[in-house]
């Protein structure tokens, strides 16, 4: 069978710039540090190909720049321990000069956030990719999608080099992430004529086909030309499907497409997917934190634990390997046992 995807040893490392911190406790005053929380990598729309192409020591401060210099007497302004701040251990009994320095230029710390991954996916099978908050599917994903460069490894797409030929990688696929961009004043239909001009789809065939998938998602006539930031998150999120689908890709990934989806909504969006497949032959990568859907729609599925693949089978085995005793486990108990991590844990903001 033909091959969609072929991933071989792919590794993408981030410079996450390290944050000068006080050793003491911080006062309720001072509370989180400027930038705290930066680097979970959900700047995803905001990584376009060309800003970050080739330059990993740069990633961190292309998307979390401007949170790394202190602006009002963060950090670094209030070394020497006045009242206004706890004295900071890093820069305590250092030179003004070094102080500056420090701030200026903070120190980076890598970030294995894709570690040497190989798969392949064939055409017309729906691939899982199941894994905990910051195990790597997100970048992935990206790295796929040409919106990253991997920093060593080979991914191809249907025979297309995603770094030689990218180009001719971006006709082939779409990709729905979770924190889909949009121009949020204008409307679902606007945003959607957008997307089909700047792929060259007949605009005319374009509002049909997307009225069309809008309702088949349960989208109604009437929020479509609503602006965007009136319509619930939910149905935002149904917009991006829609939007992802105009173009009819072979590739179609789809990063936590349903988070975030009331019960019916997923099923909606669940059934689509499925649809798509048998319909336009479409390839389908998936993440997603829901085991249920996984199992329901994957062919096979991956479990991505700290940037490495722990786990690649049909959810059919990965249960029956698991299963002890003739009772028998649960996708969700599959992902406890090779991650170590309950899904509350991993996934606290599911529904937010
Ligand atoms: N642009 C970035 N700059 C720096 N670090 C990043 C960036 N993007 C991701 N990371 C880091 O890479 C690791 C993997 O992040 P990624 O977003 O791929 O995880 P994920 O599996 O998609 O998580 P989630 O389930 O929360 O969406 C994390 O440690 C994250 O902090
Ligand atoms: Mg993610």
């Amino acid at each position: 069978m033909e091959t969609a995807l072929e991933c071989i040893g792919a590794r993408k490392v981030f410079y996450v710039k390290k944050e000068a911190r006080p050793k003491t406790k911080p006062s309720a005053e001072w509370g989180a540090s400027p930038g705290e929380g930066g680097a979970n990598g959900s700047g995803g729309d905001a990584a376009l190909p060309g800003a970050i192409a080739g330059r990993p020591a740069k990633a961190g401060a292309g998307e979390h720049g401007s949170a790394d210099i202190p602006s009002n007497g963060g950090a670094g302004g209030r070394a020497n321990g006045s009242a206004n701040g706890p004295p900071n251990g890093r820069f305590r009994g250092r030179s003004a000069f070094s102080r500056a320095m420090a701030t200026l230029f903070p120190r980076s710390v890598p970030v294995q956030a894709v570690s040497g991954v190989t798969f392949n996916v064939r055409r017309g099978e729906i691939f899982g990719i199941l894994g905990p908050n910051g195990s790597g599917k997100s970048t992935l994903i990206r790295l796929i999608s040409t919106l990253l460069l991997p920093d060593e490894g080979e991914i191809r797409v249907f025979g297309h080099d995603v770094v030689r030929e990218r180009f001719a990688v971006r006709r082939l696929i779409n990709r729905v992430s979770v924190e889909a961009a949009f121009f949020k004043k204008l409307s679902a239909m606007e945003n959607l004529s957008y997307a089909a001009r700047l792929y060259d789809v007949d605009i005319r065939e374009a509002r049909k086909t997307a009225i069309s998938i809008l309702k088949r998602l349960g989208l109604g006539e009437s929020k479509v030309y609503e602006p965007l930031e009136d319509l619930s998150r939910g149905m935002q999120q149904k917009v991006a499907v829609a939007r992802a689908l105009l173009t009819s890709p072979v590739l179609l990934l789809l990063d936590e497409p349903t988070t975030g989806l009331d019960p019916v909504s997923k099923r909606e969006v669940q059934d689509y997917v499925l649809e798509v497949r048998e319909g336009h032959d479409t390839t389908v990568i998936l993440t997603t934190h829901d085991m249920q859907e996984a199992d329901r729609l994957c062919d096979r599925v991956a479990v991505i634990d700290q940037g490495r693949f722990v786990a690649l089978d049909t959810p059919a085995h990965l249960k029956a390997d698991l299963a002890r005793d003739g009772e028998a486990a649960t996708l969700e108990d599959v992902f406890f046992a090779l991650t170590g991590k309950a899904l509350k844990e991993s996934h606290p903001g599911e529904g937010d």
